[in-house]
């Protein structure tokens, strides 16, 4: 049986984590890749990892690169590549580089892996899928973004805190885009089955919303840099998924034109936007759409609104994007 191939492109704390932990859980063969000027970080890196196996016991190949020519026929490819938020900058603050970095990164992924589920988690992530479906030209459903998972670990992360409960008991849901205004559901958490609301009065679970909104700004403030243990976590959930074809429900940036409203009746112009989705061996296998209440609704279309809205800068700079 072949083994699944997995790629990573960038191999900065993100990237590096990623492949770590998919060494870890032995999802396959990982391909580490890096631009040429930093092929010595990507090979590195890579065998620092392999070495890794003797002791935690994975048979998954690392190995790092900047050739794309190794990382063909990939399964998987994650676009961790870009520059990461420093303190003060909102991750909007990184399009204008990091749309050519990502529009090159997809070019090449088609061109090698053309048959992969890419899923992206540069920054700004909503504007940063939507490049990478433009310039790769992959089928809606083989690309992906991830923020959900790491937003809603953040949201289970803050609960269990509070609760002093196993964060396995948590279960959560967070959609919209993965900006500051990202919509939260307490309405649909719940503690083995039992509403949030039982458990917590209102202000703490007010308290832990806000905190997962703004948990990326939180980490960069205290380190200077952008988190990558959770979102390389979250990445690799995904990954896992896919690679097992799991069929999991997962909360990820999916193509949406009806679904949730977002872009009804607009053929192929729709949003990349944070759904629940079930994945699976094809990539994004099918939306899970639920009805809102009024608030989440409204919470739902600012989110969707600022998606748009990001988008659009991508294309007021890079026209042929659109
Ligand atoms: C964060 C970055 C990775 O939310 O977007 O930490």
């Amino acid at each position: 049986m072949r083994r699944a191939k997995i790629t990573v492109v960038g191999a900065g704390n993100v990237g590096a984590t990623c492949a770590h932990w998919a060494a870890a859980k032995e999802l396959g063969d990982i391909v580490l890749l890096d631009i040429p000027e930093r092929e010595g970080v990507a090979k590195g890196k890579a065998l620092d990892l392999a070495q890794c196996g003797p002791i935690e016991e994975f048979d998954s190949r690392v190995t790092g690169t900047a050739d794309y020519k190794d990382t063909a026929d990939s399964d998987v490819v994650i676009v961790t590549a870009g520059l990461p938020r420093k303190p003060g900058m909102s991750r909007d603050d990184l399009i204008q580089t990091n749309v050519k970095i990502v529009r090159s990164v997809a070019e090449q992924v088609s061109k090698h892996s053309p048959e992969a589920v890419m899923i992206v988690v540069s920054n700004p992530l909503d504007a940063m899928v939507y490049t990478a479906w433009k310039s790769s030209g992959f089928p809606t459903h083989r690309i992906l973004g991830q923020a959900g998972c790491l937003d809603v670990a953040r949201f289970r992360a803050f609960l269990s805190m509070e609760l002093g409960c196993s964060i396995e008991d948590i279960q959560a849901l967070l959609l919209g885009g993965h900006g500051d205004d990202m919509v939260p559901l307490p309405r649909l958490t719940s503690v083995h089955g039992i509403p949030i609301d039982q458990l917590l009065p209102k202000e703490t679970i007010d308290r832990c919303v806000q905190r997962a909104k703004v948990g990326g700004g939180e980490i960069v403030q205290l380190m200077g840099t952008s988190a990558y243990y959770a979102p390389a976590s979250g990445t690799i959930q995904m990954t896992e998924a896919i690679i097992k074809d799991k069929k999991r429900i997962l909360p990820c940036a999916a193509y949406c034109e009806n679904e949730f409203g977002v872009a009804p009746g607009q053929k192929g112009k729709g949003y990349f936007v944070g759904v629940p989705c079930i994945l699976g061996s094809k990539g994004m296998e099918k939306i899970v759409e639920f009805k809102m209440d009024a608030e989440e609704r409204k919470f739902m279309d600012e989110s969707i609104s600022h998606v748009k809205d990001l988008v659009a800068t991508v294309v007021k700079i890079f026209p042929e994007l659109a």
